[in-house]
């Protein structure tokens, strides 16, 4: 069964968190979830592991598995045994850490371990004015060079009323790439 890595930072758009791990759940994609500390601020995860059965984890849960020598370290267990690396969705503060390698949460670890021979999607979600300031087409770019994908924010009434680029790409959008990525296009 393929495993599918979400790594979500702190944008509204997190509540978008369940419906795409519904739609991975449907088509039998085994799917685990790390947040960071800003965006449980978005979802509940006690009710996400109770609905979907899935394992959660947070920046607690790097240190509370390890207490010496010869214990796992979370963040490379986890960049080691996923498939595929999803960060939706990316907040303008996790895309700017990742992009100079600062590793300062399990999620930012994470991604610094990730092999990058296998996928990584990433999703930006942030206001218009935020994705619009020159600083994002840089970062993104960069993240392209490293083989990264991106799935490009679109056009909508942002939840602050602004109404411009910068909300997260449909699920239905995010799921296809997954699965395209996967080479389970037709599944
Ligand atoms: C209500 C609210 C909504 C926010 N939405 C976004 C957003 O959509 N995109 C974004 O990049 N930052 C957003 N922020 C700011 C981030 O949450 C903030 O930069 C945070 O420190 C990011 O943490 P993280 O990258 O560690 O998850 C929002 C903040 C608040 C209070």
């Amino acid at each position: 069964m393929p495993h599918v890595l979400i790594a979500c930072s702190a944008s509204v758009a997190a509540i978008k968190i369940p419906a795409i791990i519904s739609e991975l759940t449907k088509k039998n994609i085994r799917t685990t979830l790390v947040v960071s500390e800003q965006s449980k601020h978005f979802i509940d995860i006690e009710k996400i592991k109770k609905d979907y059965q899935i394992d959660v984890f947070t920046d607690q849960d790097e240190w509370n598995t390890w207490n010496g020598r010869g214990d796992p370290v979370l963040h490379i267990e986890l960049s080691k045994n996923a498939d595929l690396l999803v960060l939706a969705p990316l907040s303008a503060n996790t895309m700017a850490k990742i992009n100079s390698g600062i590793c300062d949460n399990l999620l930012t670890c994470i991604v610094r371990a990730w092999n990058v021979s296998k996928p990584v999607l990433f999703c930006p979600a942030m206001n218009t004015q935020m994705w619009n300031h020159p600083i994002t087409k840089v970062q993104v770019d960069k993240l392209v060079s490293w083989g990264y994908c991106q799935i490009p924010p679109i056009v909508k009434t942002l939840m602050c009323g602004d109404h411009g680029v910068g909300a997260m790409a449909e699920v239905e959008t995010i799921v296809t790439q997954i699965l395209k990525e996967l080479n389970l296009s037709n599944f």
